[in-house]
């Protein structure tokens, strides 16, 4: 039996997860395709409206080896009810550490069945054309592996092989790495910023008021980079010591082009 309902669950400040996530899906090729998107904080239905034969992906960025913090709170009220799930992380070209063992951890302690895991690669949120950390990834090598990864599920549904009574075996340590903390800076508007409010609208945890100026509140900033990201007339930037001196780190240290993982038992 094919996969006819697919639920995508994703965090994805920047996009790459989403991207990601969307090429598993059209490799899977469900009837059916919701997305929930948790990245503006629109809450997660707690009631999937999934049965055992349909299948959930949930996907999340890699924040310091770890889930973001932000994401289990997201999450927190998933409920799983024995739906067969995929997890995957997408991290910037440095590693992902215990973020997938997290992620398929929290998954299966939501009562979902893992059946495959996978981590890809994302351009670095902290990437800039001065210091370039996997710039412009996932590119078409990463998205024809996703889809290829979605085929490869889709073809188990068929044959009715996925590996549900299996424990899925997934890279990492528990406990978990140390959580760091979280340096007390944020992105900044220059000068010649147009105040089109497109950063304040893609802020996931709505830390940035457009007014007269750009003001952006450090204790809700989560330094996803979704601001810089988005800001067409290159006006946001996170060039604030710091984390100039971790992204001159990355690009001088995870050069080496790091491949997609996926785990299936
Ligand atoms: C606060 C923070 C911490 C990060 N930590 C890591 C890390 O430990 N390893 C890594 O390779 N990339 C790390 N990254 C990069 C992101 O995982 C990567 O850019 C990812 O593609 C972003 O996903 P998104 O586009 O879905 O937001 C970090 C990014 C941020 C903002």
């Amino acid at each position: 039996m094919a996969c006819s309902k697919l639920r995508l669950i994703c965090f994805s400040p920047t996009r790459t997860t989403r991207r990601i996530l969307d090429a598993v899906a059209e490799g899977i090729g469900a009837e059916d395709l919701t997305v929930c998107d948790v990245t503006k904080d629109e809450g997660i239905a707690v009631d999937l409206n999934c049965t055992k034969d349909d299948l959930v992906i949930i996907g999340s960025p890699v924040y310091a080896g770890r889930l973001p913090a932000i994401v289990l709170d997201r999450l927190k009220s998933l409920k799983g009810d024995g739906v067969p799930v995929v997890t995957v992380v997408v991290y910037g070209n440095r590693a992902y550490e215990d973020a997938l063992l997290e992620l398929t951890d929290l998954a299966e302690a939501a009562g979902f069945k893992p059946v495959g895991a996978a981590a890809f690669i994302g351009e670095h949120s902290y990437s800039t054309k001065v210091t370039p950390v996997a710039m412009g990834r996932p590119d078409a090598v990463d998205i024809e592996k996703a889809k290829s990864f979605g085929k490869e599920l889709a073809a188990n549904f068929v044959s009715n092989t996925l590996p549900i009574g299996t424990k899925l075996k997934v890279p990492g340590n528990a406990p978990y790495k140390e959580r760091v903390h979280r340096e007390v800076v944020t992105p900044f508007s220059q000068e010649d910023c147009e105040l089109c409010g497109a950063c304040e609208r893609v802020c996931p945890t709505g830390a940035i008021t457009v007014g007269s100026d750009v003001i952006t509140d450090s204790d809700n900033c989560i330094l996803c980079c979704a601001c810089v990201k988005v800001c067409t007339y290159d006006s946001r930037k996170m060039e604030v010591p710091r984390i100039l001196e971790i992204s001159k780190w990355l690009a001088t240290n995870c050069v080496e082009r790091r491949e997609p993982e996926i785990f299936v038992s």
